[in-house]
């Protein structure tokens, strides 16, 4: 079975690089015309050129309504419709035990991971997929289905998309199917601290998979959950994790 979005629109938040931009190639090549958006103009319109045909950008802070709303009117005015949202765009800006967190580092992960999700869902189903259905696809993390040291607080962000991911799904059944990723070590800059280098080396040693995640790792997941193969399923937390939580208890 090939598996084919073409004549469906996505817009991919956090398109412009890493895993995002990933999903958005992937889109593309499976024959979707792509929407993709993060804070940097230039960096969207690198992405853009990179992809080719297929791909648009409309630039936008996910955490911000205006944008939200600029960049989903954009995609219904150039490319007519919504068929996918890929929730991807996230920030971690905090390091340290949960318990010493400051107010501001809190409310800006929640803001951008798990606030700007929803209400880009809630504006997606409100202006085309309540009507005309859809797919929603959430990028969450290992890190929401286990504990960590030093990213608690980012990780409780994600923990928290996997159960807005039921509860939407729950809501928003039959015509839209809302899943989630939880990707593990994926070589992107957002991770650069946790591999480059010899980490790299040995986390990739210690999965039973025996390397580390590429954002085609995610895009080809990303690409089943978006597209008619899975219409049979939603709600579902899909880890991609080259193994990792089936390890004998070694964290990455
Ligand atoms: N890499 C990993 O190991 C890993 C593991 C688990 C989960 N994840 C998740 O995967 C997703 C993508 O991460 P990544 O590793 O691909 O990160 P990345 O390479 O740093 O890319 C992040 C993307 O999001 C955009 N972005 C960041 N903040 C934004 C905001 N406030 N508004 C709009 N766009 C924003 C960035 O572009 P601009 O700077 O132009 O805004 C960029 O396009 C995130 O949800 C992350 O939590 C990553």
């Amino acid at each position: 079975m090939q598996i084919r979005l073409d004549g469906k629109v996505a817009i991919v938040t956090g398109g412009s690089k890493g895993i995002g931009l990933g999903i958005a190639r992937a889109f593309v090549e499976a024959g979707a015309q792509v929407m993709i958006t993060s804070r940097k103009a230039e960096a969207c319109a690198a992405a853009v050129a990179e992809l080719g045909e297929g791909a648009h950008f409309e630039a936008g802070h996910v955490g911000r309504e205006e944008d939200a709303e600029r960049v989903v009117e954009a995609t219904l005015e150039r490319l007519g419709r919504i068929d996918v949202l890929v929730n991807n765009a996230a920030t971690n800006p905090y390091a340290g035990p949960t318990i010493d967190v400051d107010r501001p580092r809190w409310d800006k992960t929640f803001e951008t991971n798990l606030t700007a999700p929803m209400f880009w869902t809630q504006r997606v189903w409100r202006r085309f997929m309540k009507e005309h259905g859809g797919a929603v696809v959430n990028i969450s993390s290992v890190g929401g289905l286990r504990t960590n040291p030093i990213l608690g607080v980012y990780d409780v962000t994600k923990a928290a998309m996997i159960h807005l991911t039921k509860q939407l799904a729950a809501e928003l059944a039959p015509r839209v199917r809302v899943n989630c990723l939880a990707p593990g070590l994926i070589r992107t800059d957002f991770a650069r601290a946790l591999w480059e280098g010899d980490k790299g080396n040995r986390v990739a040693a210690s999965l039973p998979l025996r390397r580390l995640g590429e954002p085609e790792d995610i895009a080809a997941a990303a690409l089943f959950l978006a597209a008619d193969a899975s219409s049979w399923v939603t709600g579902q937390t899909w880890a991609i994790e080259g193994g990792a939580l089936v390890d004998f208890g070694r964290v990455t």
